[in-house]
């Protein structure tokens, strides 16, 4: 049996475990499990997989995404930049090639580390864009705040950041007028606001000043219409929510854990 898991702490709801378990039930895939694996400190990681022989892959949630680097082997260049990595797959070396490697021991494993939030947004993203450049104003300067700039670099999209602990190089949620919404026209919600059960809460922008030009995009995915979506709908915006990209990254990460 295959096993796989999520760690961070506290682990709550998990839609990656309802996906992988629905995933294995609708393709027959039956050597292969998915579960939560709480782990208070990234430090218990090593006894972890000490413990479970069987591990494959992991996914990585908060707080870990940023210590559990010290406990990689290879981390890929994206997850690099990002300075966070969400998946993790776990490469099993067999005995001859551990004793030409010099390793000890047939149960040496090696550690590499990915960011597929990362390629989740991208490709997400990207259908929606219009051929003309565009300007983003993100919201929120976060963990996965760190994905979306590292894709919107990758994708030649000037953006502007729009935090609540605004520095010289930030807006503040005051500073966003009718012409900082006029001038850009992708909006990227990367604040948890609006995320259920608190489904009335949205980012601070003024919305009356949204076009039928702009694109709303939010990270957020449950509920799938958060009122930040609603108030760009209402004004004729294109909107997206985060389901798509977290369908991506998890199929990433399957693809990942097999290859
Ligand atoms: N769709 C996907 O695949 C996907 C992937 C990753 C994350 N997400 C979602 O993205 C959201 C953010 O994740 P995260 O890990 O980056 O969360 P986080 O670190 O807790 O929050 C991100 C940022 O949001 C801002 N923020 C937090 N609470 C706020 C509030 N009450 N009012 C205004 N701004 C607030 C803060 O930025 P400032 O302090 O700079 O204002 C904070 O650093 C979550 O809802 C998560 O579920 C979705």
């Amino acid at each position: 049996m295959k096993k796989f898991g999520l760690i961070g702490y506290p682990l709550k709801h998990s839609f990656s475990k309802q996906y992988y378990n629905d995933k294995f039930e609708k393709e027959g895939i039956t050597d292969c499990v998915y579960e939560l694996l709480p782990l208070q400190q990234i430090s218990e990681l090593p006894g972890l997989l000490k413990a479970s022989p069987e591990l494959c892959g992991l996914n990585v949630t908060i707080p870990h995404k940023i210590g559990v680097m010290f406990y990689l082997d290879k981390i890929s260049p994206e997850a690099k930049e990002v300075d966070a990595v969400n998946c993790i797959k776990i490469i099993k070396r067999n005995p001859v090639e551990s004793f030409f490697c010099g390793e000890v021991g047939v149960d040496k494993v090696q550690l590499a580390g990915f960011n597929t939030d990362v390629y989740g947004f991208e490709e997400s993203l990207k259908p929606l864009l219009p051929k003309r450049p565009i300007k983003a104003l993100v919201l929120g300067d976060g963990g996965a705040a760190r994905a979306v700039f590292y894709v919107l670099k990758k994708l030649h999209i000037d953006f502007s950041v729009v935090s609540r602990r605004a520095t010289s190089k930030q807006l503040s949620y005051e500073q966003v007028n009718p012409e900082v919404i006029a001038q850009h026209l992708l909006i990227i919600n990367t604040t948890p606001l609006g995320t259920f059960p608190d489904v009335e809460a949205c980012p601070q922008i003024p919305y009356e000043y949204l076009s039928k030009d702009h694109l709303l995009y939010d990270l957020v995915y449950n509920p799938a219409e958060t009122a930040f979506l609603k108030r760009g709908a209402a004004r004729g915006a294109t909107v997206k929510n985060g389901m798509e990209m977290l369908v991506l990254q998890a199929e990433k990460n399957w693809e990942i854990w097999n290859n």
